[in-house]
Formats: C-alpha cells, sequence, structure tokens
C-alpha cells in the first residue's frame, strides 16, 4: 500500500520584504512527508529552516506554492480557516518553549483548548492528564520561571498534544537544554512517534537528527538533494 501523504509542500517559495529588498528564505521546496514518519530538517543558520517549519504549521503562508495538510490545500485559507487546521491537526513545539510566564503549567497547557471552546472542567481533566504523561505530575501549579528548561519543554509539549493533534512539529526542541535534559524530550517525541504520530525536527544536532527516519538538509533556501 502507498504510504498517505500528511505533509505535501510543493513548488513553495517565501519571500520577505525589508528595507525595500527581497530576502529569499525559500526559493523553491518539494517535500512530501508520509503519515507516520519521523524527520528531521537540518542546515546551516539562515538556511530557511524555521521558515519552512512555520508554513507547514500554518503559522504562516508561502509566497508562491502549495502547502497541503492531510489532502487540504491551504493556499486559499483564510487566517480563522489556517488557525482551525493548526489548532486540529498540528502541535507545534518551538525552541524557547514559548510558555505564558504569568500562567502555571496547567493553564499554559489548557489555553488551546479554551480556543477549541472545551468547558472547564474537562479542559483542566485533559491539561492534568497530558501534563502527567510528561512526567509532571507534581509541577501542575508551578510558573515557568519555577521550571527548569527542560521541564518547561515537557509544558510546551504537552500544550502542543493537548489537542490530540496528529502532526508534531519542533523547531530545535532540544536548542535551550543541556545534553540529559535534551534526550528526555527526545524520548518523549520518539514514543509519540511510536505511537503513530507524524513527527518534523529542526535540529543542528546530528545525534539527534539520527534518532529519525530520514534527514532533509536545507541550505540557501532550498531542499539539498547533493551528497
Ligand atoms: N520575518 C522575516 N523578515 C525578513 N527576513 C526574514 C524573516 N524571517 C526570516 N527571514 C530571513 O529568512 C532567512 C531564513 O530564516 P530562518 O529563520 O528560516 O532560518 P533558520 O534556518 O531557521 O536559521 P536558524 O538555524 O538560525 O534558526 C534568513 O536569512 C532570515 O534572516
Ligand atoms: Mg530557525
Amino acid at each position: 500500500m502507498k504510504d498517505k501523504i500528511v505533509v505535501k509542500v510543493s513548488d513553495v517559495k517565501k519571500y520577505f520584504p525589508l528595507d525595500g529588498v527581497t530576502v529569499k528564505a525559500l526559493k523553491s521546496c518539494n517535500l512530501n512527508i508520509a503519515q507516520g514518519e519521523m524527520v528531521s530538517i537540518m542546515g546551516p543558520s539562515g538556511s530557511g529552516k524555521s521558515t519552512l517549519m512555520n508554513l507547514i504549521g500554518c503559522l504562516d503562508k508561502p509566497t508562491e506554492g502549495k502547502i497541503s495538510i492531510n489532502k487540504r490545500g491551504t493556499e486559499n485559507l483564510e487566517a480563522d480557516d489556517l488557525a482551525q487546521i493548526r489548532n486540529e491537526e498540528i502541535g507545534f513545539v518551538f525552541q524557547n518553549f514559548n510558555l505564558l510566564p504569568r500562567m502555571t503549567a496547567l493553564d499554559n497547557v489548557e489555553l488551546p483548548l479554551i480556543y477549541a471552546g472545551i468547558k472547564r472542567n474537562r479542559r483542566r481533566k485533559i491539561a492534568q492528564e497530558k501534563l502527567e504523561a510528561v512526567g509532571l505530575a507534581n509541577r501542575l501549579h508551578h510558573y515557568p520561571n519555577q521550571l527548569s528548561g527542560g521541564q518547561q519543554q515537557r509544558v510546551a509539549i504537552a500544550r502542543a498534544l493537548v489537542n490530540n493533534p496528529k502532526i508534531i512539529i519542533a523547531d530545535e526542541p532540544t536548542g535551550n537544554l543541556d545534553t540529559k535534559a535534551g534526550m528526555e524530550i527526545m524520548k518523549i517525541l520518539k514514543n509519540l512517534h511510536r505511537q503513530g504520530n507524524t513527527i518534523i525536527i529542526v535540529t543542528h544536532d546530528l545525534y539527534i537528527a539520527k534518532k529519525s527516519q530520514r534527514i532533509i538538509k536545507l541550505k540557501d533556501g532550498v531542499i539539498d538533494n547533493g551528497i
């Protein structure tokens, strides 16, 4: 049986106008990612990795070309519909965790469920379960600055998983962590992969990249198929 493609990037270009010049962050990218795959994206700083992740994660739209998530084209969608795809299908994990500092771990994880219109009691229960699943049962009421980097990233993963997305995008999830905390995050991502989720990780670390099934290299805004 042919693999089901869940992320399809076709001739995608992304240009940023900046002070009268155009930064060509992605020049022409083609990429298929199959359901259940674990893929790493590597490449020098400035090669376009985060730009590509933001497009796949529906945080931004390409200048040209098409991105389909689960066969649904995103090019003609308005911001609200893009946000809906993002909420339902994609969990995003960032290098700097992106937690809200004035909210506890539990409140941070609950946030996407508020947007999804889930009632308070159920929200609490789901958020608590997700935090327990990443080993933070005893940190529910801590604020981000009361948690270690690795713990903050685990809260961010719990938040990314709270709507049960099937695609998890992690842009340098271990970039701000020491080796041990980074390995714990990788263990969680590996587990999610084993459960059938599609995982896309950006990393500078070959050791981490090798934990995935495929390494995609970006160079100067182009996917590098060379040797
Ligand atoms: N909003 C923006 N406006 C202008 N230029 C941008 C914008 N976002 C990214 N760029 C430029 O696009 C290029 C690609 O940036 P991107 O953040 O995708 O790189 P990256 O591969 O993720 O790098 P790093 O490894 O340092 O995170 C860079 O030259 C960057 O300066
Ligand atoms: Mg980046």
